[in-house]
C-alpha cells in the first residue's frame, strides 16, 4: 500500500483508504458489527492506514462511528482516525440553533465523537459542510483549541467552495493558529465539477484532497453496466434513480478501456483519481471483504497523457466558463 501526505501536513495516510458511512446502514452486510468487523479487518489486512467516518452517519446518527470504534479496538493508533461534524445530528447532540461551526456546538459534538469512538483522540477532525451563520474566525479558534488540548491532531473540511477554501486559509493565516489540512468533495469521472475550483485552490494552499464518491456510488465498478442492479447492491435500496439516468454507453465506454489495458473499471476509476493533482486518499465505502481487497489493490495503474485524454472523451471535464 503506497502511503502520501496529507498535502503538505506531516500526516501521512494510505492512497487507497475506507469510507465509513456503510457502517450500521440499513440493509447492507455492514449494518451489524459483525459485518463491520468483517470490513474493517480486511481493511487494517490490507495496509489502509485511513478510516474515514463521520458523527451523523448510520441508520441512526453515531452509529457508524460505534460500529468503527468498536471494530478497531486495540488497533487504534495503528490507523489515522478521520471523523467530522457540522451535518444536521438530529437533536442527537442537542439543540443546535442550525450553528454547527459554532463554539458552543463543536464543544459538544467533539466529546461525542470521541465516546462513541471510544478514543481519547481524532487524527483528522473534519468540518462537513460550511454553516451559514458561524463565522469562520470562530469555527477556526474553536478547531485551535482542541488541537491544543490534543483531543484534535490534525483539522479538515467538506464540501467547499473555492473561495471558501482560500478564506479559510487566510483567516487561519492570520490568527496563527490551526490550518484546513485536507478538503473532501464529492469527485469521480462521472463528476468533474471539483476540478473547476476545489482541486486548484487545494494545490494553491497544500491542501490534501480527498474525493468522496470514488466509484459514483458503484456506478464506475462495471456492476451495473448491463443496466440492472446486482442483489444487494447499494442502487437496489437507494439512490435508485441513479441507475436510471445512468449513459449505459458511457459506462460500457469505460469497461472497453479498461480491458484495453488489462485492467478492471474498479483500477481506472481509482486510479486516474490518485493520479489528480493534490489527492491524498481515495476512500470508498464496501460492504464486503473482497470489496476491500480488491479497493486496496486498484490505485496502482498511472495513466499516460494519451489515457487521460481518452478518459476525458468518455468523461468530459466540466467546461470552464468565460468570465471576462
Ligand atoms: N464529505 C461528505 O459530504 C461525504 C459524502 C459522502 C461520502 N463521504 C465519504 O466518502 C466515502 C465514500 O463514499 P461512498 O462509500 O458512498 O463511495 P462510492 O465509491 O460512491 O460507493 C461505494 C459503494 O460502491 C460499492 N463498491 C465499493 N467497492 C466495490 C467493489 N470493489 N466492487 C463492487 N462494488 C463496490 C459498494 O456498494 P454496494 O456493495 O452496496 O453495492 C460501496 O458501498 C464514504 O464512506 C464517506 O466516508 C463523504
Amino acid at each position: 500500500m503506497q502511503l502520501r501526505r496529507l498535502g503538505s501536513s506531516g500526516l501521512t495516510v494510505s492512497v487507497v483508504g475506507l469510507g465509513c458511512n456503510n457502517l450500521g446502514r440499513p440493509g447492507t452486510a455492514t449494518e451489524s458489527q459483525a459485518g463491520t468487523d468483517a470490513v474493517v479487518h480486511a481493511a487494517l489486512d490490507a495496509g489502509i492506514t485511513l478510516f474515514d467516518v463521520a458523527d451523523t452517519y448510520g441508520a441512526e446518527p453515531g452509529l457508524s462511528e460505534t460500529r468503527l470504534g468498536a471494530a478497531l479496538g486495540a488497533h487504534r493508533d495503528e490507523v489515522v482516525l478521520a471523523t467530522k461534524f457540522g451535518m444536521d445530528m438530529r437533536g442527537a447532540n442537542g439543540p443546535d440553533f442550525g450553528a454547527r461551526g459554532s463554539r458552543r456546538y463543536i464543544a459538544t459534538a467533539v466529546e461525542a465523537s470521541l465516546r462513541r469512538l471510544g478514543t481519547d483522540h481524532i487524527d483528522l477532525y473534519q468540518f462537513h459542510t460550511p454553516d451559514p451563520l458561524t463565522p469562520i474566525d470562530e469555527t477556526l479558534d474553536a478547531l485551535d483549541d482542541l488541537v491544543r488540548s490534543g483531543k484534535v491532531r490534525y483539522i479538515g473540511h467538506s464540501n467547499r467552495a473555492g473561495w471558501q477554501i482560500a478564506e479559510a486559509e487566510f483567516v487561519a493565516r492570520a490568527r496563527g493558529g490551526a490550518r484546513f489540512v485536507s478538503s473532501q468533495s464529492h469527485y469521480n469521472l462521472l463528476d468533474r465539477r471539483a476540478e473547476l475550483e476545489v482541486l486548484p485552490a487545494a494545490q494553491a494552499y497544500g491542501l490534501g484532497v480527498l474525493p468522496y464518491f470514488p466509484l459514483a456510488n458503484g456506478l464506475l465498478t462495471g456492476k451495473y453496466s448491463d443496466g440492472l442492479a446486482p442483489e444487494g447492491s447499494r442502487l437496489t435500496h437507494s439512490r435508485q434513480q441513479m441507475l436510471r439516468d445512468a449513459d449505459l454507453d458511457q459506462l460500457r465506454a469505460l469497461g472497453d478501456f479498461a480491458r484495453q489495458r488489462d485492467l478492471t473499471e474498479l483500477q481506472v476509476a481509482f486510479s486516474w483519481l490518485a493520479s489528480r493533482p493534490a489527492v491524498s486518499s481515495v476512500i470508498a465505502g464496501a460492504t464486503r471483504t473482497e470489496q476491500v481487497q480488491a479497493n486496496a489493490e486498484a490505485a496502482g495503474w498511472v495513466p499516460t497523457p494519451d489515457d487521460e485524454a481518452e478518459l476525458d472523451e468518455i468523461f468530459p471535464p466540466v467546461p470552464k466558463v468565460a468570465l471576462f
